[in-house]
C-alpha cells in the first residue's frame, strides 16, 4: 500500500487492474503518479497481481486509466473509474510498514525510535513516487551499496523517484549527490523525502536526464535503478565520465537474461561486473572499472 496522507477527501474513485507480479510497483507508480492517493497490491493467481487505486478527483482517475491502458503493462482493459465508499484501504495505509533492511540501510516509514547503528534509517512515508524499498530493484541497489564507494564521493541519482537512493548515499556518507528524474511529478514528493532525512544540504534534485548534466561534470558513483534501455545508454554517456574518477556504477531495472547485453555496452566503457544480486525476475549490478582500463 502506497498513500499519499496528506489529501483526504470523502469520496473515492476506484481504478482496478491486473499486472504480471514483476510489473505490478511500475503499474502502481502510473496510477500514483497521475493523482491516485493510494494504491493497493493483492495475489491474483500465478505470477499476477490485481491491484486497486484510489483516487478523488474522477477525471484525473480517468485520465490515469487511459495512461494505464496504454502502457503496455495490464492484462486487459483496467476496470473504472467506478465511485466507492471507504473500503478500509485509508485506515490499512496508516497501519505501520515492517522496516526494510537493505545492505547497510534501514527503509522505515517513520523515524526509528532507538537508534539503528551500525544501519542507517532512511525515512519514506508512503508517498506518490516509485521507490518505497519494496520493489527488488531499489532493495537490489541498496544491498549493493557499499560505505567505501560513497564515503565523502559525488554522486549521481538518474531516475531518483522518492529519491530513496539519494538519501541512502547521503546517509553513507556521500558529500555530493546529484538526483534526476525525467517525471517531474515525482521532484515533489522525493524534495520532501530529502528534507526529512536532513539531507537537503548535500542532495540536489533536478527534474531532467543525463542532457541536463554540465559536459565536464565527473561523479564517483553511479546510481540508475531505471529501465534496460536507460541502462545501456548510460554506458556510452555517462560511463566515460565514471571512468575517468575510476568510478562505480550501481544498475537495476531489467530481468537476468538481459544482462549480458547489458554488460557488453558497459564493457565498451571500461567496465566488468563486480557483484550482482536479485531473483527471477529482475537484477541489480554494480559494475566496476576493469584493471585494463585503470592502467590506461
Ligand atoms: C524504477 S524507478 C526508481 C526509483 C528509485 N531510484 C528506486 O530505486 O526505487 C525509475 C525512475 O526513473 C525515472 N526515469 C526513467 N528513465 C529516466 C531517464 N532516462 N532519465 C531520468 N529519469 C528516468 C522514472 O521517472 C522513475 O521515477
Amino acid at each position: 500500500m502506497a498513500t499519499d496522507r496528506t489529501r483526504w477527501p470523502g469520496r473515492w474513485y476506484r481504478v482496478r487492474f491486473r499486472v504480471a507480479r514483476a510489473a505490478a510497483d511500475a503499474a502502481a507508480a502510473i496510477a500514483l503518479a497521475d493523482g491516485g492517493l493510494g494504491t493497493e497490491q493483492r495475489p491474483a493467481g500465478p505470477g499476477r497481481t490485481r491491484i486497486s487505486a484510489w483516487f478523488d478527483d474522477e477525471a484525473q482517475a480517468r485520465r490515469a486509466a487511459e495512461r494505464l491502458a496504454a502502457c503496455g503493462l495490464l492484462d486487459g482493459a483496467p476496470e473504472g473509474p467506478v465511485a466507492v465508499e471507504d473500503e478500509g484501504w485509508l485506515a490499512a495505509s496508516l497501519a505501520p510498514r515492517e522496516p526494510i533492511r537493505a545492505g547497510h540501510v534501514l527503509v522505515c516509514d517513520r523515524a526509528p525510535e532507538q537508534s539503528v547503528a551500525p544501519l542507517v534509517p532512511v525515512i519514506l512515508p508512503p508517498g506518490r513516487a516509485f521507490g518505497t524499498g519494496e520493489h527488488p530493484t531499489t532493495r537490489g541497489c541498496l544491498e549493493l551499496l557499499e560505505p567505501e564507494d560513497v564515503d565523502g564521493r559525488t554522486v549521481l541519482d538518474l531516475g531518483c523517484g522518492s529519491g530513496i537512493l539519494a538519501i541512502a548515499a547521503a546517509a553513507l556518507g556521500a558529500r555530493r549527490v546529484l538526483a534526476l528524474d525525467n517525471d517531474p511529478r515525482v521532484i515533489d514528493v522525493a524534495a520532501d523525502n530529502v528534507r526529512l532525512n536532513g539531507a537537503a544540504a548535500r542532495v540536489a534534485l533536478l527534474a531532467g536526464t543525463w542532457s541536463c548534466l554540465d559536459p565536464s561534470a565527473g561523479f564517483d558513483l553511479l546510481m540508475a535503478n531505471v529501465h534496460r534501455t536507460a541502462v545501456v545508454r548510460a554506458a556510452s554517456v555517462l560511463g566515460p565520465r565514471l571512468a575517468r574518477r575510476r568510478g562505480v556504477a550501481i544498475v537495476s531495472g531489467f530481468a537476468p537474461g538481459e544482462l549480458p547485453a547489458v554488460a557488453a555496452r558497459w564493457a565498451e566503457a571500461g567496465f566488468a561486473v563486480d557483484r550482482e544480486t536479485g531473483d527471477r525476475d529482475w537484477i541489480a549490478v554494480r559494475f566496476r572499472i576493469t584493471e585494463t582500463t585503470d592502467a590506461r
